[in-house]
């Protein structure tokens, strides 16, 4: 594992989450969002970015971006450059943003992603279970659909705990 720089990011920091955002999500589904929709999104309350910088880098090479509501979090995004990934900083990046949503007052943590990315062994290793399903929530440019799966993670419990 890659020793890893976690800050609180601000809109200051859009031109590094869309250098991550552009080169981290694949063009296929539309999963990307586009800089007015960051900057709509984090001009909300109770919405905040997490960036994940190597030590011997000086650019950000990942973010998550995260929204509580009442007693509920959602990561909203998570990505790493490609050239980055594989050493742990994806993992980071979802316990920086479940220890800052237990700080918060969040009982849960909630994410929906397009079943079949691989990012769901990540999601497992650190706690998330499924709990709901959208049936053809997205489309691929080739017009193919892909469900929707909905995980959750109780917060407050130690994912090394959970069997
Ligand atoms: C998902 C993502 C953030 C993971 O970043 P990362 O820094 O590589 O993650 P980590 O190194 O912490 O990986 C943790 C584990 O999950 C696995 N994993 C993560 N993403 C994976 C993927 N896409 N395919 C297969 N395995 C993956 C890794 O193999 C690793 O397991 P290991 O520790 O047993 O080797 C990155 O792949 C990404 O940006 N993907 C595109 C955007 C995306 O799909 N985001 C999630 C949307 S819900």
């Amino acid at each position: 594992m890659t020793r890893v720089i976690v800050s609180t990011g601000t809109a200051a920091n859009i031109e590094a989450v869309m250098r991550i955002m552009d080169s981290a999500f694949d063009p296929n589904f539309g999963e990307a969002w586009n800089r007015g929709q960051v900057l709509g999104m984090m001009s909300l309350s109770d919405v905040w970015l997490i960036l994940a910088t190597p030590d011997d880098d000086e650019m950000p090479e990942g973010f998550a971006l995260a929204r509580l509501t009442i007693d509920e979090a959602e990561l909203l995004l998570l990505a790493v450059r490609p050239e980055a990934r594989g050493r742990g900083i994806g993992r980071i990046l979802v316990e920086a943003v479940a220890e800052k949503a237990r700080a918060r007052g969040a009982l849960r943590l909630m994410l929906e992603m397009r079943e079949g990315n691989g990012a769901l062994a990540l999601y497992a290793a650190a706690g998330f279970a499924q709990i709901g399903r959208r049936r053809d929530y997205y489309r691929g440019r080739d017009m193919s659909r892909h469900d929707a799966i909905t995980l959750a993670r109780p917060l407050g419990i130690d994912p090394g705990l959970v069997a």
